[in-house]
């Protein structure tokens, strides 16, 4: 057979696109971000109306929690450059036009209901929030390989999942109720993304296979947070990884392994050539992952432990 063409598997995996709109349809509930926000917490800031500044002391989050909602926030805040991906990896005929739009609505509301909140509560400077996001909108999402559909279809499969787990324990870790219960209903939008997502590279798996098995591992072992381009991603990342919201162990087990088992990477028979030596680069790659993974685990038990004799 022929390799495939980028157009050829658009046209081919059209259906697939159209079952999988019609079924997230059907299982996505209508929600309003307006009603999870704590209105009544709120007051004028100083400038143009006069109210009162920001100070850290009025915030009732920890700075650790504020980390980690400015970079879902500041993740979040990026969407015209996913938009702007999607659209060129996909393209707007049929079904997958009629996702993207819907798609781009839902994630939409996540940065709304995010900052709506923040400023509400008065959870984060507000100055410092709108300087970052100009900053980082400025500069945008690079991807890190070219944007054919299959390498889109499978980051965004991981992407997914990834911000769910890092929405949901994000809002465990702020303490307040009212976050959480925001954070909780977004990662509920998440996780339908990543079945969208995953269903659909499920089909592409069966279409071409190794072509598939290649982009899954070229995104697998490259993968990078879509805010990896945040000032300062890094430290920020770190205290978010200490703090157990998200770290190499989740990335591994909550993340990775559930979507590859559920695609049956690791059993498929229908590979070869290319597909085959994906397969095995991404089991290595894994394995090396997992190993990464228990030492970030131990080193951190130690510190933990260090700090609380100290204590
Ligand atoms: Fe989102
Ligand atoms: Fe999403």
């Amino acid at each position: 057979m022929p390799p495939w063409t980028q157009l050829d598997l658009l046209t081919e995996l059209e259906p697939v696109v159209g079952r999988e709109l019609n079924r997230h349809l059907r299982a996505a509930r209508e929600w309003f971000p307006h009603e999870y926000v704590p209105w009544s917490d709120g007051r004028n800031f100083d400038g143009v109306l006069g109210g009162d500044a920001w100070d850290p002391s009025q915030s009732r989050v920890s700075e650790v929690a504020r980390t980690a909602l400015v970079v879902n926030l500041l993740t979040e805040d990026n969407l015209p450059s996913y938009h702007r991906d999607i659209y060129e990896s996909f393209g707007t005929d049929g079904a997958w036009g009629t996702w993207i739009g819907r798609w781009t609505a839902e994630e939409g509301r996540h940065g709304i209901a995010i900052r709506d909140y923040l400023l509400t509560t008065r959870a984060v400077d507000p100055v410092t929030l709108e300087r970052e996001r100009m900053v980082h909108m400025t500069q945008g999402f690079a991807s890190p390989y070219d944007l054919d559909m299959l390498h889109t279809v499978a980051y965004v499969s991981f992407q997914e999942l990834a911000t769910r787990i890092s929405h949901r324990n994000t809002g465990r870790y702020t303490e307040d109720p009212v976050c959480e219960q925001l954070l909780a209903r977004i990662a509920q939008d998440e996780n339908l993304h990543m079945v969208f997502y995953r269903n659909v590279l499920q089909a592409a798996l069966e279409l071409a296979p190794d072509e598939t098995m290649r982009a899954i591992c070229d995104v697998v072992s490259t993968f990078q947070m879509p805010g990896n381009t945040i000032e300062g991603f890094t430290r920020r990342s770190v205290q978010i990884a200490m703090a157990g919201i998200y770290d190499l162990r989740i990335h591994h087990d909550e993340v990775l392994m559930p979507v590859l088992r559920q695609l049956r990477v690791f059993e498929r028979e229908e590979l070869s050539g290319d597909g085959e030596s994906a397969r095995a680069e991404l089991v290595d790659f894994l394995a090396g992952l997992d190993n990464a993974a228990t030492r970030f685990t131990e080193q951190r038990d130690a510190r933990r432990a260090r700090a609380a004799a100290r204590r």
